[in-house]
């Protein structure tokens, strides 16, 4: 049972039973396999053992292998509490921070003492797990990272505060510390050179919601075609160190396509698979791909389409048949709720 005590006035339960001390002073040895590459020798795999506690962050095991085994081993790291965004790195195969990844509950994690690290992917390696994030810079650059308050404020002539529910909007979305986790494992970024990428969504968002901001017009120009172009894979949301979800901003962001004056193919062509999507799902509770598909694509893409689905013995797939859905009332409030 645990002890009850009183602190300012209200019973609080106090753990009486002190951390068992081999817990405290656990420790355990290592294998870290690091993917080194050099411009000169390529790529290797390399292997470094030492032991480690229950404090040992993945940047502390690099610094220790590289002060104390091999200086040739190169990574970037600064601040060790995840402010900085320049450890990013994939851990036994996860994009993740290495000063946000303690060794030992890796080894839990995984059951195994080995570990392995590896540089982000999609960047060009420089040197082992350093590498090379202009094409990351360039894209947060693009979303013009910054106020653009009226020129009254600049002049210092007027103030424009933020009430509290616009800065609960935009608090969550201001706290990316550019480590390029995100953008490194984005499938569209690999597929689509028009799409900005995760981390850049979530920049341009926090200024294009920021109501003291006046380069609303230019923003939407910036952000609105790019966000029909990410496939919802949510892939974003999992890996970011600080729970940023870039993907709830390119949700966001793709809100605003009714107040654009000029609105590109995609962004036309994903209101269409949205609208569709939405009407069959409340006509028939479910998505009707074929309807879904012909409504965004029109007729001619449908029949090439279907004539791809012929030939490659897929057709068979789409005839499959519905059980209709008795009671479409609970899929209309889930709808409304949803739209509210
Ligand atoms: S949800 Fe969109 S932005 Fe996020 S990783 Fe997937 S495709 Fe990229
Ligand atoms: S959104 Fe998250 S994962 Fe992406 S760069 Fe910012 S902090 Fe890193
Ligand atoms: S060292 Fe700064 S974020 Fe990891």
């Amino acid at each position: 049972m645990p002890e009850v005590k009183q602190v300012e006035g209200k019973n609080v339960e106090v753990n009486s039973q002190p951390k068992s001390s081999a817990i405290r002073n656990e420790e355990k040895e290592i294998v870290v396999k690091i993917k080194r590459f050099s411009p000169d020798k390529g790529e290797w795999w390399q292997e470094y053992k030492l032991k480690v506690d229950r404090f040992t962050q993945m940047t502390e095991v690099l610094r220790r292998i590289k002060t104390e085994q091999d200086p040739s081993l190169s990574y970037r790291a600064a601040c060790h509490m995840a402010v900085c965004g320049s450890c990013g790195m994939k851990i036994n195969g996860a994009p993740r921070l290495a000063c946000k990844t303690l060794a030992i509950e890796l080894t839990k994690e995984y059951n195994s003492n080995e570990i392995t690290l590896e540089p982000m992917d999609l960047y060009p390696r420089v040197k082992d797990l350093v590498v090379d994030l202009d094409d990351f810079y360039e894209r947060m650059y693009k979303v013009k990272p910054r106020l653009y308050p009226s020129e009254e404020i600049l002049e210092g002539k007027a103030e424009h505060r933020l009430v509290p529910e616009d800065q609960r909007e935009l608090w969550k979305f201001a706290q990316c510390i550019w480590c390029g986790l995100c953008v490194s494992s984005c499938p569209s970024v690999r597929n689509d050179a028009e799409f900005l990428g995760p981390a850049a969504h979530a920049k341009g968002y926090r200024f294009l919601a920021d109501p003291r901001d006046t380069i609303t017009e230019e923003r939407m120009k910036i952000l609105v075609d790019s966000s029909w172009r990410c496939t919802y894979c949510y892939q974003c949301f999992n890996v970011c160190p600080r729970d940023i979800e870039p993907v709830t901003t390119i949700k966001k962001t793709r809100a605003w396509s009714s107040k654009m004056k000029d609105k590109t193919k995609v962004i036309e062509t994903g209101e269409k698979h949205i609208n569709a999507i939405a009407d069959t799902i409340r006509k028939s509770g479910k998505l009707l791909e074929a309807e879904v598909y012909l409504r965004t694509y029109g007729l001619v893409q449908a029949m090439s389409d279907m004539l791809y689905m012929l030939k490659s013995g897929r057709m068979k797939y789409t005839l499959i048949k519905e059980v209709p859905v008795k009671d479409l009332n609970d899929i209309e409030k889930v709808m409304k709720g949803d739209e509210q």
